[in-house]
């Protein structure tokens, strides 16, 4: 279906291509003052330039033709040039009908034959998840979602951090402790709080005792060379890893289609050097194998990327070099986005850069780095635990739902059942998480306020699922079949504004995929909340004589609902039955 300024855009330049002007002129935007108006047209100004006659003569013969459209309650002309559309009641109603009997609500499918790759996630083995994990999966995860609700096919691939430093400090210090185990014993008693208890200790280590992190780095070199005994305790951890992994992911209603790793693309290796000297690019840069990546126009100096070290090894960008060859043999995506923080832009760019110069992906294969801004504690500085430690997710989450728990309870409204109030905690927090998240521009940092983000009213994932279990409990209440009713008018101001936030949705999926921004998801699911909020508190709606009227409010609800729910899908957060 097309979106509302679609349509609008289309009748308007139709009127001023009957006028004798370009249709081009014809882009009708949303209001800038929607005191005047609802929705804008600005095109006068640019045609008063092409055609040598002022803005108020082009808006007003546009004018004349578009009054005569009844799907406008009002067409004005405001000075200098500005026309001013508003939409009848009828057919506002009409078009909010028609999305929601879509089979895609009314959301326009611009990726249809499309393919994404989308790499997130990225969580490092045997490192615990720390917070700045956290934004990649949640910041993925939404733009993965509306990507495929406009359209796209979607392959979301985890890209496990398998292959480097951190299993190589694992197993240096695991090897210091053989004396007291075999690696059989060792390999048996692997846990997550092994795992846990050891990186920390081995990191340190390395940064103190250089022969220590000289031993971890030949470790990786030789895992990487196929040494049979590390590469059997890398599998052990790796393993115990990743369930560790998927359990934290679940929590987030966090999933991924692939859990390729690192390692997964040791095989292109030879593949991707074959390429490179095939076509002439790689040279040797103090012992270093490289490629230039520079380009005419850079305004800045971008160094070349290593692709083997002098003594051989392998690193991230060889790892991600040849990622691309084999997903460009399983999957061949029209598009790779990459969800990673923006101190690694760098790295994508000569990443992606490298990979045109080889022509590892056709010409026309679209790279986007999508970089997200840091998760800051009130202080402004990135988010630390109370003693100044790393944040660790599981411990986060844990804090949250307790809050959320301990608020729950002290609500006008407690849910008797103890189990049921656990598991809504649970999503309240993680929703709470999300969407204090998702609704700041996704470049820039934003302050992780975990009360803020629990309030039950303002911008928060809290209040949505509030609306949304307000809605459910009427239905409850009335036993409502909500299927039955169909919305045929409505009678208010606030009504007005619910319809018109609606109509909005297919533009706002539209600008969130185009931006790969879920932020627009946000505020639209917000702005539909707060009207509908409105409206229900100043209307009794099951105590309404007139059926009619009754009726199509009731629908209204309902159609509410399932909009809001749409959003929260996308989003990925989960809504709760009451609370
Ligand atoms: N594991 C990396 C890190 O923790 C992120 C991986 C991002 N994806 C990629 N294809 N390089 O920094």
């Amino acid at each position: 279906m097309k979106t509302i300024t679609e349509v609008l855009t289309n009748i308007v330049s139709n009127a001023f291509d009957q006028c004798g002007y370009d249709r081009h002129l014809g882009k009708v935007k949303l209001s800038n003052r929607p005191d005047l108006c609802q929705y804008q047209v600005d095109g006068a100004f640019s045609g008063a330039k092409i055609y040598k006659v002022s803005p108020m003569i082009i808006a007003n013969a546009v004018l004349n033709i578009l009054k005569k459209n009844k799907i406008f309650s009002s067409v004005t002309v405001a000075n200098p040039g500005f026309i001013n559309l508003s939409l009848s009641d009828m057919f506002l109603v009409d078009f909010v009908n028609d999305m929601f009997y879509d089979n895609d609500l009314g959301i326009p499918q611009i990726g249809l034959n499309q393919t994404i790759v989308i790499d997130y996630g990225g969580p490092n083995v045997a490192k615990p998840l720390h917070i700045g994990h956290l934004r990649s999966a949640i910041i993925g995860e939404a733009i993965k979602r509306i990507a495929r609700a406009t359209g796209y096919k979607v392959v979301g691939d985890i890209h496990l951090g398998d292959w480097g430093m951190p299993i190589g400090l694992i197993i240096a210090e695991l090897e210091e402790r053989i004396n007291e185990l075999s690696w059989n014993d060792i390999k048996q008693k692997i846990s997550i709080d092994t795992l846990n208890e050891v990186y920390p200790l081995a990191s340190k280590k390395s940064k103190e005792d250089p022969a220590f992190k000289k031993k971890a780095q030949k470790i990786v070199h030789k895992l990487q060379n196929g040494h049979d005994e590390y590469i059997s305790i890398w599998k052990r951890i790796v393993q115990v890893s990743v369930s560790d992994l998927k359990q934290i992911y679940k929590k987030l209603n966090v999933e991924f289609d692939l859990w390729n790793g690192e390692s997964d693309s040791e095989k292109y290796i030879p593949q991707l050097i074959d390429i490179l000297n095939e076509k002439k690019l790689l040279y040797k840069n103090l012992g270093a194998l490289v490629v230039d990546v520079t380009e005419l126009d850079d305004t800045e100096p971008i160094p070349p990327i290593i692709i083997k070290k002098s003594d051989d090894s392998n690193l991230y960008s060889t790892t991600d070099l040849a990622t691309i060859i084999q997903r460009q043999k399983e999957i061949t995506p029209n598009k790779y986005w990459y969800v990673v923080d923006n101190r690694q832009s760098l790295h994508f760019k000569q990443v992606f850069r490298c990979a045109k110069k080889a022509e590892l992906v056709s010409k026309d294969t679209e790279f986007e780095f999508l970089g997200f801004g840091t998760m800051n504690g009130k202080d402004g500085k990135p988010y630390k635990t109370r003693d100044g430690g790393v944040m660790k997710l599981d411990d986060l989450l844990k804090i949250a739902k307790y809050e959320a728990l301990v608020k729950s309870q002290t609500s006008h409204y407690v849910v008797p059942d103890e189990k049921q109030r656990n598991e809504n905690a649970e999503k309240v927090s993680i929703a709470a998480i999300k969407f204090g998240d998702l609704i700041n521009n996704r470049s820039k940092n934003y302050i992780f306020n975990l009360e803020k983000f629990l309030a039950t009213d303002g911008k928060t994932g809290s209040y949505l699922l509030y609306t949304i279990s307000r809605i459910n409990s009427i239905q409850k209440k009335a036993n409502i079949n909500f299927e039955k009713y169909k919305l045929t008018s409505f009678y208010s101001n606030d009504e007005r504004q619910i319809l018109l936030n609606i109509v909005s949705i297919g533009d706002v999926f539209k600008t969130a995929i185009l931006e790969k921004s879920p932020h627009y998801i946000c505020e639209s699911a917000y702005q539909i909340a707060l009207s509908f909020s409105k409206f229900y508190n100043s209307t009794k709606i099951l105590s309404e004589k007139s059926e009619y009227k009754r009726n199509s409010w009731i629908a209204l609800i309902f159609i509410v609902r399932t909009f809001l729910l749409k959003h929260l899908n996308v989003l990925g957060i989960e809504p709760v039955d009451h609370m």
